[in-house]
């Protein structure tokens, strides 16, 4: 073999072998990315399943999912689940107590309350883009139930919701609530405003 040719055999085993090292890291690379995007799915699928998990225990359908009446009295309205107050239902005013010893009340549906704070109507936390949150983000989510704020920036979210509970819970959690509930069927429901009761007349002389 002349000089020649041995430079030339030389650099071409160096080119095969980066061409080897050079897909062999790309094959790697793709590996881990399938391997990164199948642990993102895992994770998705966990979310969901642990939000299922606690909404049920956290008795969000109590509130949020209508009453209707069952052979067995009232139960709740599984096609309309988490849909909030039915807009179909109209409430004028609060009933009248008259017995200081009754605080509040809910309506027939089990979506509407009323007590010092006005009339509050449950929410519609379906996925629907006009009256449901499907355009809240996970993070506005999280920031209404930290903060006990409509939208979490607005007014101060009503009685009886408990988002002082919630607020405890742990960010994975809060985040596995709103995956759970971006899987549910979208229902179209607009819910009313609250009305809020007028503020006390002031004292006399305060
Ligand atoms: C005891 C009744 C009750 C329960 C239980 C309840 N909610 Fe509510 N929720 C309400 C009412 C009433 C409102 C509306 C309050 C208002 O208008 O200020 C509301 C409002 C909300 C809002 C909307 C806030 C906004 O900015 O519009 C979210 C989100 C929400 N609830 C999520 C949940 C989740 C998630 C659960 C279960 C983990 C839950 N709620 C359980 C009664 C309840």
């Amino acid at each position: 073999m002349t000089t020649r040719h041995r430079i030339t055999t030389l650099a071409l085993t160096i080119v095969s072998l980066a061409i080897a090292i050079s897909i062999t890291a790309f094959g790697s690379a793709r590996v881990s990315a399938n391997s990164a995007a199948k642990q993102e799915a895992q994770l998705a699928r966990a979310r969901v399943a642990r939000g299922q998990y606690l909404v049920t225990v956290g008795g969000c359908n109590d509130c949020h999912t209508p009453l209707k009446m069952g052979a067995n009295g009232p139960e709740p309205d599984m096609s309309r689940m988490l849909s909030g107050h039915p807009e179909e239902v109209k409430i004028s005013a609060a009933p009248k107590h008259g017995d200081p010893a009754w605080m509040w009340s809910g309506n027939g549906t089990n979506t509407a309350f009323a007590g010092p704070w006005g009339i509050s109507y449950a929410r519609n936390l379906t996925p629907d883009r006009m009256t449901g949150i499907g355009i809240w983000d996970e993070a506005m989510f999280i920031k209404t139930i930290r903060t006990g704020r409509h939208w979490g920036v607005s007014r101060p979210i009503l009685p009886p919701m408990p988002w002082f509970n919630y607020a405890k819970m742990t960010d994975e959690d809060l985040k596995s609530v709103y995956a759970y509930l971006r899987t549910i069927k979208p229902v179209h429901n607009q819910v009313p405003d609250a009305v809020l009761a007028p503020p006390p007349p002031a004292r006399p002389g305060a």
